[in-house]
């Protein structure tokens, strides 16, 4: 598929006075079925499948210019930002082939998140995505096309960012080749929007903050240790049956299943790290205080709610909107005490990536 692109990418030399810009946001997401675990160039070892989130998002502008050389000017909340400039620059530089004509343009990035940055929250797929979007913009304008593809947009946010592909489409995606969806692929993730039962279409995300301070361990070194894991075997065959499991309940609006799985894959991930060489832990006591207070909550109410957690110590609390008031309440009374400053965030399943004016 990446040949095929390849082949597709526009090569002639931009028209003079080739300039002006484009903005997207595009959301971050969190995945109920982990991927963890890499092979090849950013190719995951089992299918993945996320909730797209609507409020916390990354909001890109790219304004370009025609030039005889590539340039980059990149600022992130209104300042420079060398770290992210260099992730962008090197990205952009190693898609060249993909996107010649980056070889004729200055481009001025600017870029922000909607959700505070010590909150720990990874803004990787949501940036990186948006950043893609973009990129596939400017390419539609050179063509003459106004068209982008989504899982071309898909493809090249995995390789910015392994997950980010999963952020581009609206309500649900599954990432990686699974017998139960014909179109799923390791390349790109597809879209599960017209799978899904309506409950899970508008599903609450509140996201407890425990801790803000950036990852001891990155996801990077993370998946690298899976490699030599001796449980990784095992961990891909089940991720697999928990995808086909998870598919089975999202179509049928099964939420006890949902839950199951939900839980027991990110209890999974964070065993796998703890039992990693080295071994790390990310999450902290107040992770497992809220995790203990949940389920005594769920027992005693009969509220069908959940947890998942991302590569941290943060918690997401996953529930159907019609239980919102009633879990508000809950995290309010007992929850809140447990979260940095406590501070949480509000979220659900949103739309995807979308166009976007960017006031500076
Ligand atoms: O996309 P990465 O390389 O940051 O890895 C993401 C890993 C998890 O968030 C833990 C799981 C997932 O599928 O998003």
């Amino acid at each position: 598929m990446e040949e095929l692109w390849f082949k597709e990418a526009f090569r002639g030399e931009l028209p003079d006075g080739f300039h002006g810009g484009t903005s997207w946001q595009s959301p971050s997401n969190i995945a109920l079925v982990k991927y963890w675990g890499k092979k090849g160039k950013q190719l995951p070892q089992n299918p993945s499948i996320s909730f797209t989130l609507k409020n916390c998002r990354t909001e890109t502008a790219v304004f370009y210019e025609k030039s005889d050389h590539f340039g980059l000017d990149f600022s992130f909340e209104g300042k420079p930002h060398p770290a992210f400039q260099s992730k962008v620059e090197q990205f952009l530089l190693d898609q060249r082939a993909f996107f010649p004509f980056l070889d004729q343009l200055e481009l001025r990035i600017q870029s922000r998140n909607t959700f505070p940055h010590s909150s720990g929250i990874a803004s990787s797929a949501s940036s990186m995505s948006a950043l893609v979007m973009c990129l596939l913009d400017i390419e539609s304008m050179a063509k003459g096309v106004s068209d982008i593809d989504l899982r071309k947009a898909s493809c090249f946010s995995r390789l910015a960012s392994g997950s980010a592909c999963r952020s581009v489409f609206p309500k649900m995606a599954l990432w990686g080749v699974t017998e139960a969806v014909n179109e799923s692929s390791d390349e790109y993730a597809v879209s599960l929007e017209q799978e899904i039962a309506p409950v899970f279409a508008d599903f609450r995300d509140s996201i407890l903050i425990v801790n803000e301070a950036p990852k001891e361990v990155s996801s990077r070194a993370g998946h690298a240790l899976m490699d030599k894991n001796p449980y990784a075997a095992t961990r891909y065959a089940v991720a697999k049956q928990n995808t086909a499991t998870l598919l089975e309940a999202l179509r049928t609006g099964d939420i006890e299943a949902f839950i199951r799985i939900t839980e027991s894959e990110a209890m999974q991930l964070h065993a796998l790290m703890m039992c990693s060489d080295p071994s790390y832990i990310l999450i902290k006591p107040n992770t497992l205080n809220i995790i203990e207070s949940l389920r005594v909550f769920r027992e005693e109410m009969g509220i069908p709610l959940c947890f998942t957690l991302d590569a941290g110590p943060n918690v997401h609390i996953l529930y159907p909107m019609q239980y919102a008031e009633m879990v508000e309440r809950f995290i309010m009374d007992e929850l809140e005490t447990y979260c940095v400053g406590g501070q949480w965030i509000q979220d659900q399943v949103g739309e995807g990536a979308s166009r976007f004016q960017y006031r500076p």
